[in-house]
Order: structure tokens, then sequence, then C-alpha cells
């Protein structure tokens, strides 16, 4: 199989289901409702991180990267649920978490203790005049740089202060990462995403950002990142034709992304990258609140996807994870048009070139949770942005339709599988709590939705076309200001794929070869062939034209 026709399926397993009732989700619970995801029609699952974690980061500060959580279950558990998706034939995708450990792990508790050899696992540096030893800052708030213990020094964490960033720099530590993802495969796994991966090549010497320049530009996408994954994968994943990788790429460039992904230089299998996903941020800023500026989008997203192709890169195709609010609230009308909004915004990402992922509760249509007060976030990011925002003087309610709007826990409540209590999701008290079950939930879209069934459809098409999986992709009516289009073609077929974003009807032309030809696809289930050049679509409407219709040697 090729990562060209995969669809993935991300389950945040926190939030998925609990089959014990300590109202946290665990691995049982991913095995007891296998069916809903090999029903979808997917290939691999990737789990956000499930090891031994203080969880001050929910798993992505991981003390011990070969052991399960035992909140989250036990080995015995995690081997059972690989080959209950593998008699699906669904695969496992694991969260390998490198660029930084728990400062509860071993090596940094003993570098705490003194042994040098495990002090050089860490960045740990003298500091300059009582201040940080540069002026990096945490992607979660404050200085990037904390006491080493009572030693005088820092050490570096460019995320939560209890998540230590790893020196890759020192080949034991490189060892170390390999062993970890070898173990892994020995059970059976063949999928790992790699998290904030384009982080790992900071410059040795750690030096400050220029006064007025963005910090990140020192550390990410740094010289040695592709030197030490083409390594990585030399001794592990590499050589094996069925694995599949994808980093997580942090304030990435085109450039870095068409390097870590073009087959022919042996890193990973394809990339994320997180720009379509800033364009409701004012000024790059998240902590604000702002329309999602459209045209933006829509030259982001095509202007990725001919540059990936151009350089024969791949991307990850996505709207949602567990770091982002859900797209239909971001981008489209939860409320008013929620199945057209969904299932539009997935036409976009399903018919495009790249690999798709579902995010759990997409294919439900899951929105937003409907919180009222900043007691309802656990996030340490929503809660010291919070804090923030109020220190700078902006009022509660102010700083609170920021968090509503932009935390990361609005992705992480609970998957909502029926519209009993809790959704279904616990017998006990939920960790995060779901808000809409009674409206939204998995046993109310199988029975009548449409959503879902519209998901299944769309992820079997990449299976049987391969226009959709191997087809060329160019943008259309760029400067259109409600619809995304684009059109694939492979050898005799072309598809047009249009979008409406908007909740107003709109209009555009099309080409004429298109006025006659086969609807591969619509959200309305009334959409007929165009009769003419103009085509009219309805609020937030989806379509997908093919020509010509019924090529020859392929039955849809
Ligand atoms: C990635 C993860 C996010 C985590 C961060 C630090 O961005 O997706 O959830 O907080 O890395 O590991």
């Amino acid at each position: 199989m090729s990562v060209h026709d995969m669809v993935i399926y991300q389950v945040y397993p926190k939030s998925f289901y609990d089959s014990t009732g300590s109202g946290v989700g665990d691995l049982r619970g991913v095995i007891e409702k296998v069916a809903h995801i090999a029903s979808l029609g997917v290939d691999m699952v990737w789990f956000n991180p499930f090891f031994v974690s203080p969880q001050r980061d929910n798993g992505y500060d991981i003390a011990d990267y070969y052991a399960i959580d035992p909140a989250m279950g036990t080995m015995a558990d995690f081997e059972e649920l690989v080959a209950a998706l593998d008699a699906h034939g669904v695969g496992v995708m694991l969260d390998m978490v490198l660029n930084h450990t728990s400062t509860e792990h071993e090596w940094f508790r003993r570098a705490l203790a003194g042994e040098a050899a495990y002090q050089d696992f860490f960045f740990i540096r003298p500091g300059v005049d009582g201040h940080p030893p540069n002026n990096w800052v945490s992607k979660f708030g404050g200085s990037a740089w904390a006491p080493f213990g009572d030693t005088g020094d820092y050490y570096l964490h460019l995320f939560d202060v209890t998540q230590a960033d790893v020196n890759w720099h020192n080949p034991r530590v490189r060892d170390e990462m390999a062993k970890v993802v070898e173990f892994w495969r020995g059970k059976g796994v063949r999928g790992f995403r790699f998290d904030v991966i384009n982080l790992i090549g900071k410059p040795a010497d750690l030096p400050s950002a220029p006064e007025g320049t963005d910090d990140r530009a020192m550390y990410t996408d740094g010289a040695s990142v592709h030197e030490y994954l083409r390594e990585l994968a030399a001794r592990s994943y590499g050589l094996d034709p069925d694995s599949v990788t994808v980093g997580e790429m942090s304030s990435t460039s085109v450039e870095a992304c068409v390097q870590y992904s073009n087959p022919d230089n042996d890193e990973l299998s394809m990339v994320f990258n997180f720009h379509h996903l800033k364009v409701d941020y004012r000024d790059g800023q998240k902590w604000t609140l702002m329309p999602f500026d459209f045209a933006e989008l829509k030259r982001l997203l095509m202007d990725w996807a001919v540059r990936m192709q151009e350089g024969g890169g791949w991307n990850a195709l996505f709207w949602n994870n567990h770091d982002q609010p859900r797209a239909l609230d971001r981008f489209a009308d939860p409320v008013g048009h929620r199945y057209e909004s969904a299932t539009m915004l997935a036409t976009v990402i399903h018919l495009l070139r790249g690999t798709p992922y579902v995010y759990m509760g997409e294919e439900i249509g899951m929105t937003d949770p409907e919180y009222t007060a900043i007691g309802d976030y656990v996030d340490v990011e929503a809660i010291n942005a919070y804090a923030a925002l109020v220190a700078s003087g902006m009022s509660d309610a102010d700083a609170f339709a920021i968090v509503h709007s932009k935390a990361r826990d609005n992705a992480r409540t609970p998957m909502q599988w029926s519209p009993e209590a809790h959704g279904g999701f616990t017998t006990g008290t939920p960790w995060l709590r779901p808000t809409n079950h009674e409206r939204i939930n998995v046993a109310d879209e199988e029975a009548s939705g449409r959503i879902l069934p519209y998901y299944r459809a769309l992820i079997r098409l990449r299976k049987t076309h391969p226009l959709i999986a191997e087809g060329t992709v160019e943008p259309f009516a760029l400067d259109h200001p409600s619809v995304l289009a684009y059109l694939r073609r492979h050898g005799e077929q072309q598809l047009l794929v249009l979008a409406n974003f908007y909740g107003e009807p709109t209009s555009l032309a099309i080409p004429d070869a298109f006025v006659g030809g086969e609807i591969l696809i619509a959200n309305d289930p009334s959409a007929e062939p165009p009769a003419s050049a103009e085509v009219l679509l309805r609020p937030y409407e989806a379509l997908a034209i093919r020509i010509p219709s019924q090529p020859q040697g392929e039955q849809s």
C-alpha cells in the first residue's frame, strides 16, 4: 500500500472511551470501539501518547517511553488492541515525543543527581548575569529556561517547564531514540508520528535571537534535523516498505517540508504543517480573536499543494487535531448548517493531493464545547494564556472569549457516543465535560445522520479512484471570494472540486468540458451534473465533477 491512498484516523485516547468508569479513556475502551473505527474504512489509527507520564501536557511529557500509563491500561491491553485493529486491516501509528522528555524521566533525574553523562542528554547552560542563557521563549509562555536544580545553571524547555528539550547532538541520545522506535516496531507498530520533530536540530551554541526577530527562527528546521532523521530512518523504519511516518512541523517552510517528505531523501513519508490553521490569528498571535481570512486560507492550501507537488513532497491533510479548536466552529457554521459545513470541509481535504487525517468526532460533526467558565478548561496552555491576558490588563470576559474560541480543550472533549449521560463516554465523571451530546452523537448519526455516511463515502473514493490518490493538483478560480476550487488530473481523467465556504449561495464559471460531467460526490444529494458553464452553489455546498465520466477500466 502507498501512503497516497491511505486515510488515517486520530484517537485521543484520554477522550475516546472509558472502559473502567475512571472518567479517563483507556486502551480497552478503544478495543471496545474498534468496530466504529473499522467501519470508516481507514487504514491506520494515530494514537496520541499513552506512555507513562505525569500528564502535565496530557502525555506529551513522557517519563518512560517503554511503558503504558497505568491509567490507560497495560502492555497486554496494547497488544490486544494492535491485534483487534489488525483483524480489520487497520494499522497503528504511535506518537513519538522525541524532542523532549518529562523532567520525571530517568535521564533527567540522573542528570539532576549530577551524572555528567545524562546532563549531556539535555541542554544545560550557565546563566548570563543572573539571566537565562538566551532570549528564547517557551511556546506555553514565559522564558524557555528554568533553573536546573540548585546548580545555578538552567535547562532548556521549549514547551512546559516539565518538558526538558533533549540534546540530539549527543550520539547516545540518538541511539536511545532509535531503540525506542525499534521497541514499538517489535510490537507490530508500523506508523509513527514524530512530535515537533523539526525542533531537534537546534544549533548547539543556542544563540539568542537578534533584537526584534522571532526566536523560533533560531531553532526551527535547523541544519542537522535532516541528518538525524535519515539516521533514525536507517536504524529503524527506513527499510520497511510498510512503514508510515509523519513529522509534525512547527512553524516550518514548504522548502523544508519538501526535503522532509520527498521519498528520495529517506526521511519521512509526510508532514503536518499548520500555516492554514493560523488564518484566524491576528498579527500571527494565537490568543486573539479574528474572523478567518478566506483568501489567505485558500492561498496557503493551494500554494502548499502545488509546491509540495513540484518538489515531490507529500502533505498530511487535516482540519482538526487535539491541538486545534474544531474546524466546524472556525471556518463554517456549526449551528445553522452543521451537515453542509462538516461535509464541505471534509470534501476539500479528502479530494486533495496528500493523506487525509480524520480526528475523532469529526466524522459525526462534533463542535467546540459550550463552556461558560474558565474553570471548565484544564489545558496548561489555555490556563497560562488566560492568566497572561488578564495580567496584560484585559477584562475577564474578553480573555474568556479568546480562550473559549482558541483552547485546545475544544478538541479534547470526550467522543460523543450516545445521547446518554456524558455522551456515553464514561459511567464516572469525565475528566473534561461534553456539552452537546444530546444533539450530536454516534448513535444518532448511525441511525439517521448524514455526516458519517458522507465520510465513509469520501474515504472509499480515495481507494477506488487513482485520480484522487495519484492525480496532480492545480488551483482553480483562486480569486473567487467565497469558493475554494481545484482541479485534479490523472491520465485522461479530470476532477473539479468546488466548495462554497459561506452561508450565501454563489456561482462560478467552470470550464466547458465539465458541463454535463459526472457528479463523483456532492454534499447536496439533489445535485445534478452542471447544465451550463455557470454553476450555482448553495450555502456550504461542495461538489466534485469528473470528466470523462466512467473512464475505461474503472467502475465507480
Ligand atoms: C505537539 C503536540 C502538542 C504538545 C506539544 C509538545 O505540538 O501536538 O499537543 O503540547 O507538541 O509536545
